[in-house]
């Protein structure tokens, strides 16, 4: 029998608004903007409709949002830039981190995973990332925390990992972005004695599910966008995981751009300085089929999404399906 204490506060007794469940339909309608872009090589084409649709659903909900990650500085994007507000500029105050399509490739290829994205956390509590773009992460579920650490090495957080799950070696699954510049790390996840599932993008979803405990992956590792790392975190924060990452300037002048932001190279963030506070939101739908959600799929008069929504404050994770009427879309 579960025995409940009387000085623990209750979150069942004292519920409050969750924004998620609004921002939910801007994922929705970047997705089903996407679709007639699915496979048809058209990147720029996919993103566009997908930021126009996701702005203009954003547009309607009762918050005053900053975006701090978003499609870039505003003289190169002309929607959903660094520093726009969004919503509609009442209620609560937050910053906010787009990706109307995390997988624009896959999304114009017809590959799968392709998901569009909102993270939201308070107020000046996200990482401003922007001016360095890749980052290198490590994510797992809860079992990870005091036996993971990025300063370690990959066979260490392989052995380590899979002690504190109580499983051998053999049975740990590492997703790894299938790059170039990921041969070395794949090749020790390998000798390690783990088994890698490569992605061909999108590791803001392969993040999540290494951090779920109902998946089948244990650990995603290598470097990737910085903008998607602190995206990651505001779901991880949810799913109690855990999540580091190091940020990997390129050039000299990213370097530069970085330290003049207050960034830092030499160190590892944490879930909480990646995003502070208890009060995060991750909100996905998926645009094609993938391990997170489904893609959207057309069935005569309707339009079906899948959408996934974690909050950290509640611990929730809730999926949402939705039927919508196609001709409403046309
Ligand atoms: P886009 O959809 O913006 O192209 O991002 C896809 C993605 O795979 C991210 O998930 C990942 O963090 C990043 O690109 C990796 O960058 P790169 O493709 O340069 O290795």
């Amino acid at each position: 029998m579960t025995t409940v204490h009387n000085d623990t506060p209750s979150y069942a007794s004292n519920p409050d608004r969750n924004l998620a469940l609004e921002i939910v339909r801007a994922t929705e309608a970047a997705a089903i903007r996407a679709v007639p872009y699915i496979g048809r090589g058209d990147k720029l084409g996919a993103d566009g409709a997908a930021v126009d649709a996701m702005r203009t659903f954003l547009g309607t909900v009762n918050f005053d949002g900053v975006v701090v990650i978003g499609e870039g500085e505003k003289d190169e994007a002309p929607m959903l830039f660094n520093g726009e507000h969004v919503g509609n500029g009442s209620g609560p105050r937050c910053d906010i981190a787009v990706d109307p399509i995390d997988g624009t490739s896959l999304t114009a290829t017809g590959r799968p995973n392709a998901i569009s994205m909102i993270a939201v956390s308070d107020r000046g509590t996200m990482l401003d990332a922007s001016s360095v773009f890749y980052m290198e992460k490590i994510v797992t579920g809860p079992e990870g925390h005091g036996v993971v650490h990025l300063d370690q090495t990959v066979a260490e957080n392989i052995r380590e990992l899979a002690r504190a799950k109580g499983k051998p070696v053999a049975d740990i699954r590492v997703a790894v972005l299938d790059r170039p510049r990921h041969e070395g790390l794949i090749e020790e996840i390998r000798a390690a004695g783990a088994h890698t599932r490569l992605m061909l993008d999108g590791d803001v979803a392969g993040g999540i599910n290494a951090a779920r405990h109902d998946h089948r992956v244990d650990m995603c590792i290598g470097t990737g966008g910085s903008p998607e790392g602190v995206a990651t975190a505001c779901a991880i924060k949810a799913l109690g995981g855990l999540i580091q990452g190091r940020l990997v300037p390129q050039t000299d002048g990213e370097r530069e751009r970085g330290l003049a932001a207050g960034l830092r190279f030499d160190h590892v963030y944490s879930a909480d300085e990646l995003v502070a506070g208890d009060n995060t939101l991750f909100v996905a739908t998926g645009v094609t089929d993938g391990e997170l959600v489904a893609g959207v799929s057309t069935d005569g008069p309707i339009v079906s999404t899948s959408s996934i929504i974690f909050r950290s404050h509640s611990g929730t994770v809730r999926r949402i399906q939705a039927d919508h009427v196609r001709e409403r879309w046309s």
